[in-house]
């Protein structure tokens, strides 16, 4: 039977339309120069999301867990998308096979836009809070490689919305309210221990969540003297 079942905690939700308005402001902000500051001092809060998404991987309820995600093989990745396209639903509670290497592929590509801007320097406006530890080659490389991972994010990013509306409007599933009320549609049983809604997750997410963005921006921003 499928039913409504309580499957993304409040820190993963919280931490999906937080990223999105950041990944837009940085999309904008980037290109201009009068905004470098405010670019990195979000971009740097994003880098801190990464850390906590990866730790929350780990540590968070059990459809926050990489363990709950299917395996990233090719074959069930292209099976699940061939099912998704002939609009099959399958009905799991958390991540489908492809839902789940999209995950992978946008924490990454996310985490890797972060760090080679925080690795980068122009010598005259703007000098990134890693680029005074790096080798000039590697301040170089990751100037160059940023604006390259940006528009690899903008790209995966239309590809997950546009995969987000085929679900919602083409199959009739309601995933975008899943993503506000965190209730989705599973035919599993929820294993879900602990449960994603309970308090002990509300405030383990708490201590992670502060530590990782808050601690980011603490040790890069404040420590280096931004
Ligand atoms: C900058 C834009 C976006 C980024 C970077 C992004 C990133 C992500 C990530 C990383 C996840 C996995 C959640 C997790 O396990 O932590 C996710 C899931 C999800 N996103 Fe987005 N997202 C973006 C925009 C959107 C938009 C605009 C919508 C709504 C139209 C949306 C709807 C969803 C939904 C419904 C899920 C859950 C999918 C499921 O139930 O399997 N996302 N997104
Ligand atoms: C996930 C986070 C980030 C995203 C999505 C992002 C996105 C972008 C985009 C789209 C551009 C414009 C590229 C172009 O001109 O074609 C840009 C430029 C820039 N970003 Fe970021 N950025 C992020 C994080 C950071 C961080 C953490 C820093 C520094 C601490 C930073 C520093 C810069 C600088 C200095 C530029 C202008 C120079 C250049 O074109 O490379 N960014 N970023």
């Amino acid at each position: 039977m499928s039913s409504p079942q309580p499957v993304w905690d409040f820190w993963i939700r919280l931490g999906h339309w937080l990223i999105v308005a950041g990944i837009i402001f940085q999309q904008i902000s980037g290109e201009e120069i009068e905004l470098v500051n405010a670019h990195a001092t979000v971009g740097v809060l994003l880098g801190g999301w990464v850390l906590f998404r990866v730790i929350w991987g780990f540590t968070g309820p059990y459809y926050a867990r990489f363990s709950s995600f299917p395996p990233p093989a090719p074959k069930t990745a292209v099976a699940s998308l061939k099912r998704v396209l002939k609009k099959e639903t399958e009905e799991t509670a958390g991540h489908s096979a492809i839902g789940g290497v999209a995950v992978y592929l946008l924490i990454t590509l996310i985490g890797l836009t972060a760090l080679t801007g925080m690795a980068s320097s122009d010598d005259i406006f703007f000098s990134g809070p890693l680029a005074p530890f790096l080798s000039a080659d590697a301040v170089d490389l990751a100037g160059r490689a940023h604006p390259i991972l940006s528009k690899m994010v903008l790209i995966t990013v239309i590809m997950h919305v546009f995969a987000v509306l085929w679900h919602q409007f083409a199959m009739k599933e309601r995933l975008i309210q899943g993503m506000i009320t965190g209730l989705k549609i599973g035919s599993e049983k929820l294993s879900a221990h602990p449960h994603p809604f309970s308090k002990m997750i509300l405030l383990r997410g708490f201590v992670i969540f502060s530590i990782c963005v808050g601690g980011t921006y603490g040790l890069l921003g404040i420590y280096l003297g931004w």
